[in-house]
């Protein structure tokens, strides 16, 4: 569906993307995973043919993108301009007449996706009195309506509150059950879980890309729990064999370079300090994963 290859983009002194590749199969849900700055944007607006690239290719359900028909292609901008005088009803009329759709097929299929995205009781509101949530699920059903086979969103989650951002992903799966390929951008990484695959994206580099699942596998004994009854929140902070520590009050996670070594390295250093402890490998979470393969790329 998506094929880049060796996508490098420049802006003066930056560097926002380093021979960046990446495949995006059909009917993935495919999150770009990474921090601000990393390089998320630019490389969707690569992806869609809105921006050219210094140096790589990128191939568009086997076309340039710029050839794509553009209907077959929805793409959801970080920031997203609906015109907050018009209501949710006007707002999607105006984004298919873009698109030359006629006025029956747009309205039959608004009221499809406002049925999907659960925005039919609104229609007639206007877009600037609209929640975040609900602004997000507006520019979704903008992005839907020319029926895209590969839908691109550009962090369409950020800044909305948990109960959103979860309705949010109940939709996505529903469109994907539906057959289409999703490709996501968050910076959450709770969200990655949510994706058939994932790739890390750091500094305009691809750290990593896999499932979530094959990601975990190598860190399976890298992250560990310990309870001690100290509650300094830097204990941990000049122990060589610890790459990253979190503290949460009654306890500690930490990512360690090597788990076992880790784990004596712990157990000693707790004993020096006369400290009870209880040490526990834990399964990785995208956020320890994302620690450990930052740690590694510096
Ligand atoms: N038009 C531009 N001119 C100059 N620098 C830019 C431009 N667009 C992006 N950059 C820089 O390129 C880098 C990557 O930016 P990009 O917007 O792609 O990151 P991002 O991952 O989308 O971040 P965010 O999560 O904040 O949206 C950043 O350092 C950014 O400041
Ligand atoms: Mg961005």
């Amino acid at each position: 569906m998506i094929r880049a290859e060796n996508i490098s983009k420049r802006f003066s002194s930056i560097q926002a993307l380093d021979r960046v590749s990446l495949q995006v199969n059909q009917q993935d849900i495919f999150g770009l995973i990474g921090p601000d700055g990393a390089g998320k944007t630019t490389l969707m607006r690569i992806i869609c043919g809105l921006m050219s690239q210094d140096e790589g290719q990128v191939r568009l359900m086997d076309q340039a993108p710029e050839l794509i028909d553009r209907q077959n292609l929805g793409y959801m901008p970080q920031r997203f301009s609906l015109y907050p005088d018009l209501t949710i009803q006007e707002n999607i009329e105006f984004f298919g007449s873009l698109y030359s759709l006629p006025k029956q097929v747009i309205r039959n299929r608004a009221k499809e996706i406002l049925e999907i995205t659960g925005l039919s009781p609104f229609t007639n509101r206007l877009a600037g009195s609209l929640s975040g949530g609900m602004k997000q699920k507006l520019a979704l059903t903008c992005a839907l309506i020319t029926r895209p086979a590969l839908l691109v969103l550009d962090e369409p989650t950020y800044g909305v509150d948990p109960q959103s951002r979860q309705e949010f992903w109940r939709i996505l799966y529903q469109l994907n059950h539906q057959g289409m390929t999703i490709m996501v951008s968050t910076p959450y990484m709770d969200e990655a879980e949510l994706c058939t695959r994932v790739a890390f994206i750091n500094q305009g580099h691809i750290l990593a890309c896999d499932t979530p699942q094959n990601l975990k596998k190598p860190f399976s004994q890298r992250v560990l729990e310990v309870r001690t009854p100290c509650q300094d929140p830097r204990l941990f902070d000049n122990l060589e064999e610890v790459e990253d520590a979190s503290f949460f009050g009654y306890k500690y996670r930490l990512v360690v370079s090597d788990g076992p070594q880790g784990q004596q390295a712990i157990r000693s250093y707790l004993a020096a300090q006369g400290l009870d402890g209880i040490i526990e490998p834990v399964s990785p979470a995208m956020e320890d994963l994302f620690v450990i393969m930052t740690g590694k790329d510096d």
